[in-house]
């Protein structure tokens, strides 16, 4: 059985045998303020702080006063392991995106011997990748294959599912336990906009903010966790000054 990786969240990885299976990807889905940051916020921070592990977090969206910022609110000092050499913060700003950045990331994990990762988020990688994916790569086989030649958004989404897909392919080849998150349509059939991230990941955690009977409330859901017998129920989920905590109710 493949090694366990502990988030160290509380509450949460006795509900997936122990923690997350040695060198998978799971993506963390949700929609705006559902505490996708900071659940990996404190993957990472344990990573370094209890387990040891050397690790990086890669923003692609905020910067990095702002993430550490953010962690302090929930009581981490991110700062503190960064001078430990434990733990690598790396910016990727959008307008600098495109298919060189996962060689840069690759590079890094590399140099600095990552195993824990976390990438925040793969929406803004969606966001982006029309944009810098020149039309010269895509071939006119793959356009045909798709059955949209003439119609530009529907290529464009083209484009978003194949780099996605690419993307998380080259994560993966990298070894590392890695969380990714990623924004969820407010309604759909769909787990993740760009429909296909939540096939090709190992797991899925579904994050929640609804209203219920007037209040509103904050959940976890394990949606998908290959190779482990995962908890069904939905959970609440707590957040603090003192961080995440995963209630289970029975
Ligand atoms: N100390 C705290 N106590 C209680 N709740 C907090 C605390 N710090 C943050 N929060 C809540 O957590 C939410 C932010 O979570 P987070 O930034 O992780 O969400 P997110 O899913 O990453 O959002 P986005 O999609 O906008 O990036 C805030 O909107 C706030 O409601
Ligand atoms: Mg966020």
């Amino acid at each position: 059985m493949a090694k366990r990786i502990k988030t160290g969240v509380q509450g949460f990885d006795k509900l997936i045998e122990g923690g997350i299976p040695q060198g998978h990807t799971v993506l963390v889905i949700g929609t705006p303020g559902t505490g996708k940051t900071l659940f990996t916020l404190e993957y990472i921070h344990n990573g370094v702080s209890k387990f040891k592990e050397k690790s990086m977090y890669i923003t692609l969206e905020q910067s990095l006063d702002s993430i550490r910022e953010q962690a302090k609110g929930i009581g981490l000092d991110i700062s503190k392991l960064e001078k430990s050499g434990k733990l690598t913060l790396m910016h990727i700003p959008a307008d600098s995106l495109g298919p060189h950045s996962i060689d840069e990331i690759k590079a890094e994990v590399r140099k600095r011997k990552v195993t824990r990762l976390v990438v925040d988020s793969l929406s803004t990688l969606a966001v982006n990748a029309p944009i810098y994916t020149p039309i010269k790569d895509i071939a006119l086989r793959d356009i045909m294959n798709y059955k949209a030649f003439f119609s530009p958004p529907v290529l464009g989404d083209f484009v978003i599912k194949r780099f996605i897909y690419g993307f998380l392919t080259d994560l993966k080849s990298l070894g590392c336990t890695t969380l990714v998150t990623s924004e969820a349509p407010e309604k759909g059939e769909y787990l993740s906009r760009d429909t296909v991230s939540e096939f090709q990941a190992d797991g899925v955690l579904l994050l929640t903010f609804e209203s219920m009977g007037g209040e509103y409330s904050r959940s976890l859901l394990i949606r998908k966790m290959r190779g482990t017998h995962n908890d069904e129920d939905i959970h609440p989920l707590e957040i603090s000054s003192k961080g995440l905590k995963v209630h289970t109710i029975k």
